[in-house]
C-alpha cells in the first residue's frame, strides 16, 4: 500500500530511485532513471547556484519525468583558520609524495554554499522534489518550500532522526543502514559505531513512522530489495550498482575496482571531507588516519582535499581520490546502463507486488 502511495507522490513506475551521488551521478545518469519509470536524483549538495541552474537545465534536456534535486542540509562550523594549517601542510606533502605539485591557491578555503544559499534557484527553476541529507532545514526553509508545493525527502538513520523528520512535516524518508555507499546521514548523534543495519533500522521505524520509508543500505539484489519491502519499505534507494554504469563519472579504476571478482572491504572514514563516509580504503585514506593530524569537520576537510582528488581522477589515480561504495558491490561489468537496473528492480518488486 505504502509503494502504491509513494509512486503516486513521485509519479513514477517503479518504487525504486536511484541515490543522489555528488561526484558520480550525472544528468545522463538522472535522466536514465527517471526515463526508464524510476525517480534519478541530481545531487548538488555544496553546489553554487549557477551550477545548479546549468545541471538543472542538462537534465531537463535529457528528460520530462520527474526528478529529485539532493541537498546537503549543513551548517558550516567556526573554525580558527590557523588550526587548518597542519592538515594544510600534509596533504601539500602526500601530493608532492605522490607526484602532485599543488599551489597555497589550490589548499584554500573557496566559498562554502550551504542549503539556504540554494534555495532561491530551486524555487526559481520550479524544482518540486527535493531530497536532502546530513540534516533537517530550518522551519523557515521548510515553510518556503512547501508554500512553493516542493515534496521534501529527508534522511534518518536512527529511529529518533526519522521521528524528527516527521514531526518537522517532512513527506517521506530515506532509512540508511550502516551499509551504504557514501556519507552518513546522521545529525543527532555522532556516534557512526551504534548505527544501525538496514534491517534493524526498518524494523524500528516500522510502527512509529507513518510516512513513506525508502530503504538504502547495501541492497545488492532483487531479493534484498524485496525482502525490504516486506519489512515495510515503501521504495529502495541504490546507490552503488550504478557507480559502474556507462551514465557515471566515475573514474575507470574506481569502476572496475567495484566490479571485479575479489575481496574488498569497505570503511567508514572522515579523511576525505571530515564527515563519516563509507569507502574502499586507499592510500590517501590511510595517509591521513595514521598521520595523528586532526581532521578538520566538514566541509573544511572536504575544501582542503578538493583539488587533489580531482587532479587524481585526472590520472585514474584509485589511491588518492574518494571510492564511496556500500557494503555490497556490483558484479556487474562496466557496460551495464542505468535503466537495465531500474527496469530490473522495478519489473521485480511489481511482480512481488502484485504476487502478494
Ligand atoms: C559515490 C556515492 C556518493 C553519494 N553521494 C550522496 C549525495 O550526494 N547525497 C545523498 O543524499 N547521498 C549520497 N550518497 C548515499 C546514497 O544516497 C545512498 O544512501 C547509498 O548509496 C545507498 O547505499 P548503497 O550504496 O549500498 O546502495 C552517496 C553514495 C555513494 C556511493
Amino acid at each position: 500500500m505504502h509503494t502504491q502511495t509513494l509512486c503516486e507522490a513521485l509519479q513514477i513506475t517503479y518504487p525504486v530511485i536511484q541515490a543522489p551521488m555528488l561526484g558520480v551521478s550525472t544528468p545522463e545518469m538522472t535522466a536514465a532513471a527517471s526515463n526508464a519509470g524510476g525517480l534519478g536524483s541530481l545531487p548538488v549538495g555544496g553546489l553554487s547556484p549557477d551550477a545548479i541552474a546549468t545541471l538543472l537545465h542538462n537534465t531537463r534536456a535529457l528528460t520530462a519525468r520527474p526528478f529529485g534535486v539532493n541537498l546537503f542540509v549543513h551548517n558550516i562550523p567556526e573554525v580558527d583558520m590557523a588550526s587548518l594549517e597542519p592538515m594544510r601542510q600534509l596533504i601539500h606533502r602526500l601530493a608532492a609524495e605522490r607526484g602532485y605539485e599543488l599551489t597555497e591557491a589550490d589548499l584554500q578555503i573557496p566559498r562554502l554554499y550551504t542549503y539556504k544559499d540554494q534555495l532561491e534557484v530551486l524555487i526559481r527553476e520550479g524544482v518540486r522534489l527535493v531530497s536532502f541529507t546530513f540534516g533537517c532545514p530550518d522551519d523557515e526553509s521548510i515553510r518556503l518550500l512547501k508554500n512553493h508545493k516542493v515534496l521534501l525527502i529527508g534522511t534518518a538513520t536512527s529511529l529518533e532522526e526519522a521521528v524528527y523528520l516527521q514531526e518537522k512535516g517532512i513527506d517521506m524518508v530515506v532509512a540508511q543502514g550502516i551499509e551504504a555507499g557514501g556519507h552518513r546521514g546522521h545529525f543527532l548523534h555522532e556516534n557512526v559505531a551504534g548505527q544501525s543495519s538496514l534491517q534493524a533500522l526498518l524494523e524500528a521505524l516500522r510502527t512509529a513512522i507513518h510516512i513513506p520509508v525508502i530503504a538504502a543500505g547495501g541492497i545488492r539484489d532483487t531479493a534484498d530489495a524485496k525482502q525490504m519491502v516486506a519489512l515495510g519499505a515503501a521504495a529502495v534507494q541504490l546507490g552503488t550498482l550504478f557507480i559502474p554504469s556507462v551514465e557515471s563519472q566515475a573514474i575507470p579504476a574506481y569502476k572496475q575496482l567495484l566490479s571485479r571478482e575479489q575481496e574488498k572491504h569497505s570503511v567508514l572514514t572522515t579523511a576525505f571531507s571530515g564527515r563519516w563516509a563509507r569507502g574502499l580504503s586507499n592510500a590517501f585514506i590511510t595517509a591521513i588516519e595514521t598521520s595523528g593530524i586532526p581532521v578538520p569537520p566538514y566541509p573544511y576537510q572536504n575544501a582542503l582535499t578538493a583539488v587533489l582528488r580531482k587532479r587524481a581522477q585526472a590520472q585514474n589515480d584509485a589511491e588518492f581520490t574518494s571510492l564511496w561504495s556500500g557494503t555490497e558491490m556490483p558484479l556487474a561489468a562496466a557496460t551495464v546502463t542505468s535503466a537495465a537496473i531500474v527496469e530490473r528492480f522495478g519489473r521485480a518488486l511489481l511482480a512481488s507486488a502484485i504476487g502478494n
